[in-house]
């Protein structure tokens, strides 16, 4: 076969949207967006202190407009301790001085709507940071107090009350209580902590912490946010009695949701209960407290929720019409590469979703997850959270593993509904897996004793420049987590114009996925290309990936786009291409 063109990865950015779309109600933009996830901390660094801030998030808006997404969704920069990166948060209402101001979040804002980017921010409701002012007034009140009651204050059991109220095991290892001393110095009552001892879950059956919930999100939304992602959407209600509980095994889900990573979109009948505190019907109606409140604002807000639960039917129940808008789609993320489990993740995600009327979400990596890049070449089992490091077995080859991203980030921005990119995904950057344990500083790798990695190896601060300092990360060679010595090929500087770059090639999935409005379109699956290769059409382009070792002939067809070069009208293994139908 010929192809009629060859692969052209340079598209010029030219689709600027205008701030007055940006606000315009009935769009529902939400349901065909492209969400850049900026994790501030990590993202760019005005200072010089290797912390990256809002201010520095601001100048470098403009290059994500340019790469064609349509929102950015910061995770939190509100005043937090950062015990856990600041989803530990101890004021809902400002922001940590560690990246800036409120003034400069109205700038950053300002600056993204004009560039036609909307913002979504982070809110974490599950759990305040122990520094809160709230936490400290219940450890200062007497117990039963209204004050107690804002969060979940439990007595010990045994006679001096020194065991703790049950055996749920914390999300970042060690027990999910800690035992408080009274204000007279004598032992006192247990608090609950689905994760660090640092962050006490709320009391969500009370309706006072209900009622604060409602005033946080109208601060946010008064200041123009276009929405919210939200933290642990499956935590808030525990199961009455908070009963005993013992995983069935080690799971690949945020802190043992139940299905095993080599099974991930099964059946209902399939999957063992949630625990006890995940996933609980009663958050339903705190949900359409939320959806209440963002529908009186103008302009399609949007609620992602990260709701850790399967399968997916039970993960659409958040997204509901009165809910969510949408839910990360984590079935999807861990799906293995394989064409027959990435076709039917598709077809379920797409049958799930649609059957309450919401679309289905994308997404390889985020900022919990090993970088995609790295995760797809992945030998050994790695349950998520857990993180990678120079002990892992099974190290992944770098080249294999990027040349899989590419094509898997390929085949996900030409499926209909809405993605969610993870910052520097689009510079292939892999995961840290080198790092020194020194530098480590996810609570998962201190709770462990040091067992398990965590995720600091996809937090890394990235890279912009390849001759500067920092690689461009700030003015200054800072960087809060080490960057790795051989990551100047990847600075955005230095791909950008690059044919074949992973950069170009996100700017013309980005590109062609707007022009040919493949968010808004459907999947029609092609048969004939063997076993081991997806084949779709949506509108008017067609899709092919090769997640089989053999390279397979092509049609005829005009190329749009290819993971890899294309050489002799053969698609190679671990590459996709769209060709115009
Ligand atoms: C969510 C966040 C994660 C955080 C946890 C506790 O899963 O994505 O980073 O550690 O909640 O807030």
């Amino acid at each position: 076969m010929t192809l009629e063109s060859a692969p052209d990865f340079t598209v010029p950015a030219d689709r600027p949207v205008t701030g007055e779309q940006v606000t315009s109600p009935g769009s529902e933009w939400w349901r065909t967006a492209v969400i850049y996830q900026i994790y501030p901390r990590s993202f760019a660094d005005s200072t010089g202190d290797g912390i990256g801030d809002l201010p520095g998030i601001t100048s470098r808006l403009h290059s994500l407009a340019e790469l064609g997404v349509d929102a950015v969704w910061l995770s939190p920069f509100f005043s937090s301790p950062q015990k856990d990166a600041g989803y530990d948060v101890s004021d809902y209402c400002d922001v940590d001085p560690m990246f800036g101001t409120l003034a400069d979040f109205d700038t950053l804002m300002a600056t993204a709507h004009d560039l036609g980017l909307r913002v979504i921010a982070d809110m974490v409701p599950n759990h305040t940071s122990d520094q809160h002012r709230w936490f400290q007034e219940a450890l200062a009140s007497s117990e039963g107090s209204a004050e107690r009651d804002r969060y979940m204050f439990r007595d010990g059991k045994g006679p001096n009350g020194d065991i703790a109220p049950n055996n749920w095991e914390s999300v970042f290892g060690g027990p999910m209580w800690q035992r408080i001393t009274n204000p007279d110095g004598t032992p006192g009552q247990w608090y609950l902590h689905i994760f660090d001892v640092s962050q006490p879950d709320l009391n969500w059956e009370n309706p006072w912490v209900r009622e604060q919930f409602f005033d946080i999100l109208r601060f946010w939304l008064d200041r123009g946010v276009d929405g919210f992602r939200v933290d642990v959407a499956h935590g808030m209600i525990k199961e009455e009695g908070l009963p005993d509980y013992t995983p069935p095994m080690e799971t690949a889900s945020m802190g043992g949701t139940a299905a095993a990573a080599t099974d991930l979109v099964p059946g209902i009948a399939d999957v063992p209960p949630d625990p006890p505190y995940w996933g609980h019907s009663g958050v339903h109606d705190i949900w359409r407290g939320w959806n209440a409140v963002l529908a009186e604002y103008p302009g399609d807000r949007v609620m992602a929720a990260e709701a850790w639960v399967d399968p997916l039917e039970k993960m659409a129940l958040w997204v509901r019409p009165d809910e969510f808008s949408q839910a990360f789609n984590f079935g999807y993320m861990f799906t293995e590469w394989t064409a027959r489990d990435m076709r039917k993740v598709v077809d379920d995600s797409i049958a799930a979703f649609g059957a309450v009327g919401a679309p289905s979400t994308w997404v390889l990596s985020n900022h919990d997850v090993v970088r995609h890049a790295t995760r797809l070449a992945l030998h050994a089992d790695v349950p998520q959270g857990s993180g990678i490091g120079p002990k892992t077995p099974g190290k992944p080859d770098t080249a294999s593993g990027l040349r899989r991203a590419r094509a898997a980030t390929s085949l996900m921005l030409s499926l209909p509904g809405s993605a969610y990119l993870y910052q520097g995904e689009e510079l292939g950057l892999p995961e840290d897996m080198e790092l020194p344990d020194s530098a480590r500083q996810d609570p998962t790798w201190l709770r462990t004793n040091h067992e398990k990695y965590g995720r600091d190896g996809c937090r890394v601060p990235i890279p912009w420049e390849a001759d500067k300092p920092s690689y461009g990360f700030g003015p200054s060679g800072n960087s809060w987590l080490p960057q790795p010595e051989d990551w100047a090929p990847y600075a955005r500087d230095a791909q950008e114009g690059l044919a074949g770059s992973t950069l170009e090639l996100y700017r013309t999935a980005l590109a062609l996925r707007s022009e040919h409005r493949l968010g808004a379109g459907a999947v029609q699956w092609l048969d004939g290309y063997g076993p081991d290769v997806i084949a779709l059409r949506n509108g008017p382009v067609t899709v092919i990936v090769n997640l089989g070792k053999v390279a397979v002939e092509l049609p005829i067809g005009e190329l749009l786009l290819a993971s890899e070069d294309i050489i002799g009208g053969a698609l190679p293994a671990d590459t996709a291409v769209w060709l115009r139908s």
